[in-house]
């Protein structure tokens, strides 16, 4: 559009403004279509990473059941020890609501069992030296079947540090204190509850209370005793609730 010049009269100035306004309102509608678009495309995008991480959660959930199908004895025990983990987790401050990942590896910890023969896995008198040191590859084993699965993520540190210890005597790495990832020092705290709250054939469950008894004498040598404080704080009730839920 040309200056305004003295030369203009009003009716060519009020011509000119009604032009700049039809302008500034098609500029306007053309923006709001471009947001329109957009807020259509992140919408498709949202179902899309929705839909991708429902089929994630299925696939981890099938596999851990096929696991978990192996023994009838243990019943839920991956689902019960990945509610106690998330619980945990949540109180150690570890980011588990916006990545499902650290859960994934809770549910899956035991897949290396799965190169575990039967007669030995179920074995009812003890194990050979042999046996047990067949027993003790699961977590490499384990991660190395997920190896490739980057969507596990951090879930693939649980499977391969599950049975280290706060105090370097675990396997399969001998990691001592925070050198072990922290979802797997949680990890930890969960497993041991839940043996501890399931019947075995050799001894009955115990209660709650006599776990976090037997849980908070192992802060220092079998568990890291920041995850111990944290769990100090979740009442037994909590637990009972998620167990009783599954
Ligand atoms: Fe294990």
């Amino acid at each position: 559009m040309s200056p305004i010049t003295g030369k203009d009269t009003v009716a060519s100035l009020q011509a000119r403004l009604e032009q700049t306004e039809r302008q500034a309102h098609a500029r306007q509608r053309q923006l709001e279509r471009y947001a329109a678009d957009l807020r259509e495309v992140f919408k498709q995008e949202r179902a899309r990473a929705q839909e991708l991480r429902h089929s994630y959660i299925a696939t981890v959930r099938a596999l851990s059941n096929a696991v978990e199908a192996r023994d009838a004895y243990t019943g839920k025990h991956a689902e019960r020890v990945a509610a106690y983990g998330m619980e945990l987790a949540r109180c150690c401050g570890l980011a588990v609501e916006d990545s499902p990942q650290i859960e994934f590896g809770f549910l899956l910890h035991d897949v290396g069992k799965v190169a575990v023969p039967d007669a030995i896995l179920f074995k009812s008198g003890s194990l050979t030296e042999e046996e047990y040191s067949l027993v003790r590859r699961h977590p490499v084993i384990g991660s190395e079947i997920l190896r490739d699965i980057d969507f596990l993520g951090e879930g693939k540190l649980v499977v391969r540090h599950h049975h280290e210890r706060w105090d370097g005597r675990g396997y399969p790495d001998g990691l001592e204190g925070d050198t072990i990832p922290l979802a797997a020092r949680v990890f930890a705290v969960a497993d041991a509850l839940d043996a501890l709250t399931t019947d075995r054939p050799y001894r009955p469950a115990s209660s709650f209370a006599d776990a976090r008894r037997e849980v908070l004498r192992g802060a220092g040598s079998q568990f890291d005793p920041v995850v111990v404080a944290a769990y100090r704080q979740i009442p037994d009730r909590t637990f009972e609730a998620l167990k009783e839920s599954l």
